[in-house]
């Protein structure tokens, strides 16, 4: 059996996962590759005395990149710099990269798949996407013999665990958050789960392989679960519904497509409604099968480890043949406005009069449907019918004597 020779490029929580998996199933992964796979490197600039192996870290990135015994290096460092020009350096030597970073392959994930087909080389990424849930390949594999259409789902672990926590244990916010970051689910700076920005990327990513076509951040719109209040998440639940964070792309007649992140009303009798904690589900329609549901971890040590180690797996065991992911790049224009696409929105307003509001909002929406909870007569909160969005926003914004109006949006 020959030894493959590997790089670990960080060592935080998904790499020091990624470092334990491969020690701890060395033997059994050695059967399943038939071959070796050693770690000869694991690079970060903090110190890890007292490790079994600490004898491999290093601080130069340039021993890895001339070190033709490497021939797969694992990127989990996070962040666009420097991980975006190692990766690429990485790739034009020959080395193929698995990597968990969906900020890098959200920024620059055409560029580096096109290197990575010049070089005849692997760039792997199922970790960036719903943590150890194999969703990735699968679409790009399982799927291909579809036309896909849509995809959507809960996308972010720490802010489902966030929801899930204030949702039934009625926990306060930043409690939950600091549960979450102990767990080792949220992002550095956890404004990238809290405002959106992480379920951003992963949307990007499952867009750009269920379509076809590079998708940029900047063209998402993206709103996250910073204004949800429990008086939202309490109509909600009379009306029948929960409220998740949703990254959803959907592909349109013109070859367009939209793509949004927004905490969304989910119906109870969806199966979105019973993802609770760090669970994500990722939904996948397709023109011959139909829906197709992942359900799994979509953060944690352990859970993303086992993505990336399996991606490692798979390098190793095609090193000399390129596995099938790619997409084109993108373009302006090419995700539409999607307030100009058809939708139903959730409205709680707060109000003088219930009575004189109720008339209203009917006048303006006349089938707006009340969601009734009587403990509160200072607000009132309404579904609309099905419009294009940009036309219920202001038949909303007409109605008189509404006050520091929220509006979500109601996935059914
Ligand atoms: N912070 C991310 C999450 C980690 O909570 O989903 C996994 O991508």
């Amino acid at each position: 059996m020959e030894t493959v020779n590997v790089a670990v490029m960080g060592h935080g929580v998904v790499g020091s996962g990624v470092v334990e998996v491969l020690l701890s199933h060395e033997k059994s992964i050695a059967k399943k590759v038939k071959n070796e796979i050693n770690v000869k490197y694991i690079l970060d600039l903090r110190d890890f005395p007292g490790l079994d192996y600490s004898d491999r870290f290093i601080k130069d990135f340039d021993l890895i990149l001339k070190d033709d015994s490497i021939k797969v290096v694992v990127e989990v460092m996070g962040g666009v710099h420097p991980a975006y020009e190692f990766v690429k350096a990485c790739l034009e030597a020959g080395k193929s990269v698995c990597t968990s970073n969906k900020e890098l392959v959200a920024a620059h994930g055409a560029e580096l798949l096109k290197i990575a087909g010049e070089k005849n080389v692997n760039f792997l990424f199922e970790a960036s996407v719903g943590g150890g849930i194999p969703v990735l390949r699968p679409i790009a594999q399982c799927l291909s013999a579809n036309d896909l259409y849509e995809v959507f789902g809960i996308l972010n672990g720490t802010t489902n665990f966030i929801l899930t926590k204030m949702i039934k244990e009625n926990m306060a916010f930043d409690d939950a958050l600091a549960l979450a970051q102990q767990l080792g689910y949220a992002e550095k700076n956890p404004s990238a789960d809290v405002d959106g920005h992480d379920a951003c990327r992963k949307i990007c990513i499952l867009a750009a392989l269920c379509f076809g076509k590079h998708v940029y951040p900047e063209q998402v719109r993206t709103e996250g679960i910073t204004k949800i209040t429990l008086a939202d998440v309490e109509y909600a639940d009379i009306a029948g519904y929960v409220i998740k964070l949703i990254g959803h792309s959907k592909l349109l007649e013109d070859g367009k497509i939209t793509a949004d992140v927004y905490p969304a009303l989910i119906p109870k009798s969806n199966q979105l409604a019973g993802v609770d904690d760090v669970f994500n589900a990722v939904m996948v329609r397709g023109d011959a099968v139909g829906d197709v549901l992942f359900y799994g971890r979509g953060a944690g040590k352990l859970p993303t480890a086992s993505a990336v180690v399996a991606d490692v797996m798979d390098c190793v065991k095609h090193l000399s043949a390129r596995k099938y992911l790619s997409w084109d790049d993108g373009f302006d224009g090419y995700v539409v406005d999607s307030e100009s696409v058809k939708t139903r929105l959730y409205v709680r307003a707060e109000v003088d009069d219930i009575i004189d509001a109720k008339s209203n909002v009917f006048a303006s929406i006349s089938d707006a449907e009340f969601i009734i909870n009587p403990d509160n007569n200072n607000e009132v909160a309404f579904i609309t019918p099905v419009g294009v969005e940009a036309e219920l926003k202001e038949k909303i914004a007409s109605v008189k004597q509404l006050k520091n109006v929220s509006v979500l949006h109601v996935l059914d």
